[in-house]
C-alpha cells in the first residue's frame, strides 16, 4: 500500500500540518493517523524525553505488539521524526462524552475495554498509560493507540500493576463515581484473567491507604488529578485482597 504516491501524500501532508502532533486524514477512501515528533519548548525541553525517541521508542513498541499479535493500530510508514498508522475508531474517552450513548452501550465499551487490558496483560505484555484517552472501541474491538510512556524500565509485574491503577484512575477520572458502570469493569479485568495483577496492587495500595483521609478532604474539589485518587484507594479500600497478610 505504501507506494511513492502515498509517500508524497505524507510528505505534502507534513508540510501542511508543520508541528501539529497527531494528524488524522483520508487517503483512498480510509482513514490514517500522522504522528509527529513533539515540539518542546523552554523547560519541556529538559524535562521530556528527546522527541525523536519517544517517536523510536513508540515505532518499535507498536512493531514488538504487532508481532504478539496485541491489538495495536497497523504502523504504514515509520520515519525518524513521525510515523503513520491507521484509524482505529473512537476512542473510549470520546465514547462517553456522546451525548446519547445508552447505558447498555457504555457498560459494553468499558467491560470490553478491561477485558481488553486483561487479555494484553496475559499476553506478558503491558500499555505504559492506558488511560481512556489512548484506548480506541469500534464494533467490540479494542485498540490500544499511544505507546511512548516508557516501559521497559521497570519489571512485567510492576507495569501491569501501574497499567491497571492508570486504567481505574482513568475510569474516575472522566466518569465520577459512576460505581455502577466502573465495579462492574474492574470485575470483568479480574475474571478475564487479571486477579493476581489486581492482588498485586491491591497489595501496592496498602501502603498507601495513610492517604486515604488526607485524601478525603479533596474528594469533592481536588480537581480532575486528585479526586479519582479517593476513588481507587476507596475501591481497593472495600474490598478484601485474599493475598494481604
Ligand atoms: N490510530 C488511531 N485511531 C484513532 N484515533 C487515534 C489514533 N491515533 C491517535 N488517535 C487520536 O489522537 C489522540 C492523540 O494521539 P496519541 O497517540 O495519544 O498522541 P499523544 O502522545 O499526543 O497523546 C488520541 O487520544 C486519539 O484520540
Ligand atoms: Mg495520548
Amino acid at each position: 500500500m505504501v507506494d511513492n504516491v502515498f509517500k508524497s501524500f505524507i510528505a505534502e501532508l507534513l508540510v501542511l500540518n508543520k508541528g501539529e502532533r497527531v494528524s488524522n486524514f483520508e487517503y483512498r477512501g480510509k482513514r490514517y493517523w500522522l504522528k509527529q515528533a513533539e515540539h518542546h519548548s523552554g523547560v519541556m525541553r529538559i524535562l521530556k524525553p528527546s522527541p525523536l525517541e519517544a517517536i523510536k521508542t513508540e515505532v518499535l513498541t507498536l512493531k514488538k505488539m504487532a508481532e504478539k499479535l496485541a491489538p495495536v493500530p497497523k504502523l504504514v510508514l515509520a520515519e525518524k521524526d513521525f510515523f503513520v498508522v491507521e484509524d482505529v475508531g473512537s476512542t473510549v474517552k470520546q465514547w462517553l462524552t456522546e451525548e446519547q450513548i445508552s447505558q447498555p452501550c457504555m457498560h459494553q465499551i468499558l467491560n470490553d475495554s478491561a477485558k481488553a487490558l486483561a487479555n494484553l496483560h496475559k499476553m506478558s505484555l503491558a500499555h505504559g498509560r492506558p488511560a481512556l484517552r489512548d484506548i480506541s472501541w469500534q464494533d467490540g474491538q479494542v485498540t490500544f493507540i499511544d505507546f511512548e510512556a516508557s516501559q521497559y524500565k521497570k519489571d512485567l509485574d510492576y507495569q501491569q500493576v501501574r497499567d491497571l491503577l492508570v486504567f481505574i484512575h482513568s475510569l474516575y477520572r472522566y466518569l465520577g463515581p459512576l460505581h455502577d458502570f466502573i465495579v462492574p469493569a474492574i470485575e470483568q479485568y479480574r475474571l478475564q484473567g487479571g486477579e493476581a495483577i489486581w492482588q498485586n496492587a491491591a497489595k501496592c495500595l496498602k501502603k498507601w491507604q495513610w492517604l486515604y483521609y488526607p485524601v478525603s478532604l479533596f474528594k469533592n474539589r481536588g480537581g480532575r488529578d486528585l479526586t479519582p485518587v479517593y476513588w481507587v484507594l476507596k475501591h481497593f479500600r472495600g474490598q478484601s485482597a485474599h493475598s494481604f497478610g
